[in-house]
C-alpha cells in the first residue's frame, strides 16, 4: 500500500490542503501544536478504525467548521484507489466512488500500523496492555482467534459467577466441571494461536530491535503463563490445582486472561530495568514486527505513522528509523529540526499553525 496524495479541507486546525508524499520515508517536522500528530490521525482515519487518540467523530472538524473532508489517493491491490471520508457529526465514507455503510468497511483496504507515545505502555504498564496487543493482532487476521476469544470470556463471566454463588450450594459443583471444560476448550485454542504468533512476532521484533541498538542489545520475547513458567501443565490440570483457592476468592486465577507477554533487553525485563530510549525501541519493535507480520499475511505492506518516535532515541536509533525501514511508506512527526538532518533520501514537511510551509 502506498499513499500518493493526501487531501484534507476542514480537518482539526490544519489548514486545506495536498500532501504529495515520497514513497518512503516522510518526516513531518515543526513545532508543539502545529498540527503534525493531527495530519497523522488524518491518514490513520483510513484504515477504517477509530482514531488512536481515542477521539470522538465530531472532534475531528475543524472549530467553526461545518464538516472536514479528507481524500486520500493510494495504490493497493495492484490498482490506483481513492478514498474519501466526510466527518459532520459522524464519519461517512466512499472507496472508489462507492458509499460504504460504514468507514469499518475501509478495514483491510488501506491498512496502516500507528506508533504514538501512548502506546509505551505496552512496555511500562500491566499484563492487560500486552494481552490486548496480542488479541488485537491475531484478530486482525485470524478470524477462529476472535470467535474462540469470545467464547473464553463468556465462559471465564460464567465460571466466575458461579464461584460467587457456589457457596451454600453444593449442587453447584457439577456446574463447575462443565464451565472449566467450556474454558480449556476455548483457551487452549487461545494459548495454541498466541504461541503461533509469537514464533513469528519473535525474529520480526528482535531483528528490528537489533538495527534499532545497532547489534548492541538482544530483545528476546517470551509467553508467560501465570503459575506455569516452565509451561509443564496444561489449563485443564491449572484449573484443578487452583480451585480451592479460585472458590476461596470467587475469581478464576488462571488462564490466558492472567497470562503475560515477557519483554527482555539482554535477558532482563525491559519493565522493569529498560531505559527510556530502551522502553521505546521495544515498543517501536513491537509495532514495526507487527506490521510485518501483517504484511506476510494479507500480501499488503501497511503505511507506518509513528508520532514523535524521535525523542530519547541516540542518533544510532534515529538513524535506523530514518534511514532503514526499507520498503516501507513512512510518515515520521518530531519538532527538533535537526532531526531530519540525518535523513538520507525521503521528503520533509514543515508545518507551523496547520500549514505545510
Ligand atoms: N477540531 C479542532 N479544530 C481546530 N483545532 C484543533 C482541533 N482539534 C485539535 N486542534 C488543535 O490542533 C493543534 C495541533 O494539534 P497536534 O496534536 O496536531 O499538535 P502537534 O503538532 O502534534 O504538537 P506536539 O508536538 O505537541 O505533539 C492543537 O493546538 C489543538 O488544540
Ligand atoms: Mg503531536
Amino acid at each position: 500500500m502506498q499513499i500518493k496524495k493526501l487531501t484534507l479541507t476542514g480537518f482539526r486546525n490544519l489548514a486545506d490542503l495536498t500532501l504529495i508524499p515520497d514513497r518512503g520515508v516522510n518526516v513531518i517536522y515543526g513545532e508543539n501544536a502545529q498540527g503534525k500528530t493531527n495530519l497523522l490521525e488524518s491518514i490513520w482515519l483510513f484504515s477504517g478504525l477509530k482514531s488512536f487518540r481515542g477521539a470522538k467523530d465530531s472532534e475531528l472538524v475543524g472549530f467553526g467548521k461545518d464538516f472536514a473532508r479528507m481524500e486520500l489517493d493510494f495504490f493497493a491491490a495492484d490498482r490506483e484507489q481513492k478514498a474519501v471520508m466526510t466527518v459532520a457529526n459522524a464519519r461517512k465514507a466512499t472507496l472508489n466512488g462507492v458509499s460504504l455503510s460504514s468507514p469499518a468497511k475501509l478495514i483491510g483496504k488501506c491498512s496502516a500500523a500507528v506508533f504514538s507515545p501512548a502506546f509505551l505502555s505496552l512496555v511500562q504498564a500491566g499484563p492487560a496492555e500486552r494481552r490486548r496487543f496480542l488479541d488485537t493482532a491475531l484478530c486482525q487476521f485470524k478470524p477462529n482467534y476472535a470467535a474462540a476469544l469470545s467464547q473464553y470470556n463468556r465462559a471465564l463471566k460464567q465460571r466466575n459467577s458461579l464461584l460467587a454463588d457456589v457457596q451454600g450450594h453444593p449442587e453447584l459443583l457439577d456446574m463447575l466441571d462443565i464451565w472449566d471444560t467450556h474454558l480449556v476448550n476455548a483457551g487452549e485454542e487461545i494459548l495454541q494461536l498466541r504461541k503461533e504468533y509469537l514464533s513469528l512476532l519473535l525474529p520480526a521484533c528482535a531483528a528490528v530491535y537489533d538495527g534499532l541498538s545497532q547489534s548492541r542489545e538482544i530483545l528476546s520475547l517470551e509467553y508467560m503463563q501465570k503459575d506455569n513458567t516452565d509451561g509443564k501443565f496444561s489449563l485443564s490440570e491449572m484449573l484443578k490445582v487452583s480451585r480451592r483457592e479460585d472458590l476461596f476468592n470467587k475469581t478464576t486465577s488462571v488462564g490466558p486472561h492472567r497470562d503475560d507477554l515477557g519483554i527482555f533487553i539482554n535477558e532482563k525485563p525491559a519493565r522493569v530495568y529498560g531505559s527510556q530510549g530502551q522502553q521505546r525501541s521495544c515498543a517501536i519493535a513491537l509495532k514495526l514486527a507487527e506490521a510485518q507480520i501483517l504484511k506476510e499475511k494479507t500480501n499488503e505492506q501497511p503505511v507506518i505513522l509513528l508520532d514523535d518516535v524521535m525523542s530519547e532515541l541516540d542518533a544510532g536509533r534515529q538513524d535506523y528509523i530514518l534511514n532503514h525501514l526499507d520498503n516501507r511508506q513512512v510518515f515520521i512527526t518530531c519538532c527538533d529540526p535537526a532531526s531530519i538532518l540525518r535523513l538520507c533520501e525521503g521528503k520533509t514537511f514543515e508545518i507551523a499553525d496547520g500549514k505545510i510551509k
